[in-house]
């Protein structure tokens, strides 16, 4: 079923094992005491379940070009022996890694910044320092010698970070570059900051080293590139030596969701396609590629050789395998919320994520086989309950979950029926599959008393029956017309023209949402750049 996905990549000098890749993800874990340990096992857990190809998060060549001061960088030998770490756990598990190595730009959270132009980033607090032509050209040695140190600590290639907005996505927008020397002006003095960086990165590292460029297709701001840019971009990565060319879509500054949950699946993989009939290279799509059968969709369609998936390996480690094995509906799907994963990144903590709290915990978070099974009642079937109900029976416990409704997934079920929320739909079926396949005793439509608790001698009893609406206390909250969220989201009520919602949190914006969109996204990708303003005839540059 799934014959191009799990079909091997050749890339004449060596093969990878399926078309899969796990795109970059910077964890934080990069910069904690014992943090490389903890990195090494959980690439090594996502080499074992049999990605094709691995590609760290974004490692600095140099200070300045850190994501912040004392974040990870590979400039000396130190750095060599943590990252072994990472290498060897992976190959040990047959897999391959390549090391991304990101200068940030003007985008770093510290005083040292440098940019092509001294223009401050409207997402940062920091004005970067213009770089003189000796800075650049100490740059481009660092980017060399950044990735002979990665061949050294034993990484099968690197990812050069040529997207997102960061340095050198800067000096190829005119948006980000009014240089006037040779590194500025048109757009072959533009480019000439990364086809350096990739020719003379292939000049010392040779021919048997994985070049991934991560070019930026769709930049998504005024002032990026044309569409004839990108394809002479592309062409010159590719005579420069790049071995595959990943895409990148929107700089962090852009107003377009590129990752959100909203996005349609697959949304971008058109923009891949339009660039696969002009160079031979071969080419990998992104954002928002979450299940095998999108992924194959992708690669059927023509639109690249491999499909990168970031967070769908947070969410699980175990993804290909699954696909591998026939298992797919028991794959705990990534929603893109981003509220443990992309969230805790931003605020400096250790990335993880919300359907799977185990992701970057590996060493600390496991769920071992008990020595004491016990008699289990969870009462409620929400995440919660059914988080809990799923681990303690694959310990071994014997767990009976009780729920007052007629379906599991709580408040999950209000979410999925907002307008670009419809992956919560995923999390239901992963815990519905792993309730059948851990053998828990559901129990629907019953709401479990006192006396049914006693009475089967449970030994413990999980409490996780959620929240209720608060009701709240101002004249006329008991009028006709007043009604809660639940009932408007279930469809319990009829809803007249005109609408005043009370209370403008998440909930209160979920329910406009739902109240006045009528394009459900789900394949239906136009609408989605309609709305949004993206040109797939990229008229403008930027699109
Ligand atoms: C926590 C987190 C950290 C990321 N760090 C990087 C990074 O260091 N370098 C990079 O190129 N992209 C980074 N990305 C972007 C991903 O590579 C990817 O483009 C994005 O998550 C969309 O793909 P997905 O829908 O498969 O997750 C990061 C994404 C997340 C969620
Ligand atoms: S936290 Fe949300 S977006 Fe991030 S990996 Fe998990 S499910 Fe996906």
């Amino acid at each position: 079923m799934y014959k191009q996905l799990l079909s091997p990549l050749d890339l004449g000098w060596t093969k990878i094992k399926n078309r899969v890749l796990m795109g970059s993800m910077h964890t934080n874990l990069e910069e904690i005491p014992g943090g490389f340990e903890r990195a090494a096992v959980y690439y090594a857990e996502r080499a074992r379940g049999q990605v094709g190809l691995i590609v760290t998060g974004g490692i600095s060549p140099n200070e300045e070009g850190c994501v912040a001061a004392q974040a990870a960088k590979m400039t000396g030998s130190v750095d060599i022996e943590h990252h072994r770490l990472i290498t060897k756990a992976v190959h040990d598990e047959g897999g391959i890694i390549c090391m991304q190595i990101l200068h940030t730009g003007r985008y770093g959270y510290h005083p040292k910044i440098v940019a092509p132009s001294p223009i401050q980033a409207p997402i940062n607090f920091f004005k970067p320092k213009e770089m003189s032509e000796e800075d650049i050209e100490r740059t481009i040695k660092d980017y060399v010698n950044c990735a002979l140190l990665a061949k050294e600590a034993g990484y099968d290639g690197v990812e050069i970070m040529g997207s997102e907005g960061y340095l050198i996505n800067q000096f190829i927008a005119k948006r980000t570059n009014h240089r006037t020397d040779h590194w500025g002006g048109n757009y072959e003095n533009r480019i000439k900051f990364p086809t350096e960086i990739i020719q003379r990165t292939r000049a010392a590292l040779g021919k048997n080293f994985i070049i991934i460029y991560r070019l930026s297709m769709l930049d998504l701001v005024e002032g990026g590139s044309t569409w004839q840019e990108v394809v002479q971009l592309a062409k010159e990565v590719e005579k420069a030596g790049a071995d595959l060319i990943n895409t990148g879509i929107g700089w962090h500054e852009a107003r377009i969701p590129t990752i959100a949950t909203m996005v349609p699946r697959k949304a971008f993989a058109w923009v891949t396609k339009k660039l696969k009939s002009e160079v031979s290279v071969p080419l990998i799509a992104v954002n928002r590629i979450n299940t095998p059968d999108v992924a194959e969709e992708i690669l059927a369609d023509g639109c690249a050789d491999m499909v990168s998936m970031a967070r769908p390996f947070l969410s699980d480690p175990d993804l290909v395998i699954k696909t591998i094995e026939g298992r797919s509906e028991e794959i705990n799907t990534c929603i893109a919320c981003n509220q443990a994963c992309l969230d805790h990144t931003f605020q400096l903590k250790i990335s993880s994520c919300l359907v799977n709290p185990r992701a970057c915990h590996e060493t600390v978070l496991n769920y071992v086989p008990t020595q004491h099974p016990k008699k289990i009642a969870v009462v409620g079937g929400g995440p919660a309950g059914m988080a809990f109900a799923h681990i303690s029976a694959l310990r071994g416990h014997e767990v009976t979950l009780y729920e007052s409704g007629p379906k599991l997934g709580g408040q999950f079920n209000l979410a999925k029926v907002i307008p670009g929320k419809e992956e919560y739909a995923e999390t239901i079926r992963y815990y519905e599959s792993m309730m059948s396949k851990y053998k828990v005793n559901v129990c629907l439509n019953q709401k479990a008393t006192g006396k049914d608790l006693i009475d089967n001698k449970y030994d413990e009893i999980i409490l996780a029956n959620g929240v209720h609406p608060r009701s709240i206390d101002i004249e006329g909250a008991d009028h006709p017309k007043v009604v809660s969220y639940v009932e408007v989201l279930q469809n319990k009520v009829n809803i007249g023209k005109s609408v005043a919602i009370i209370g403008a949190g998440g909930i209160g914006f979920d329910v406009a949402e739902f109240l006045v969109h009528d394009t459900h996204y789900d394949d239906d990708i136009r609408s989605f750049l309609l709305e949004w303003g993206v040109d797939d005839k990229y008229t403008d540059p930027g699109a």
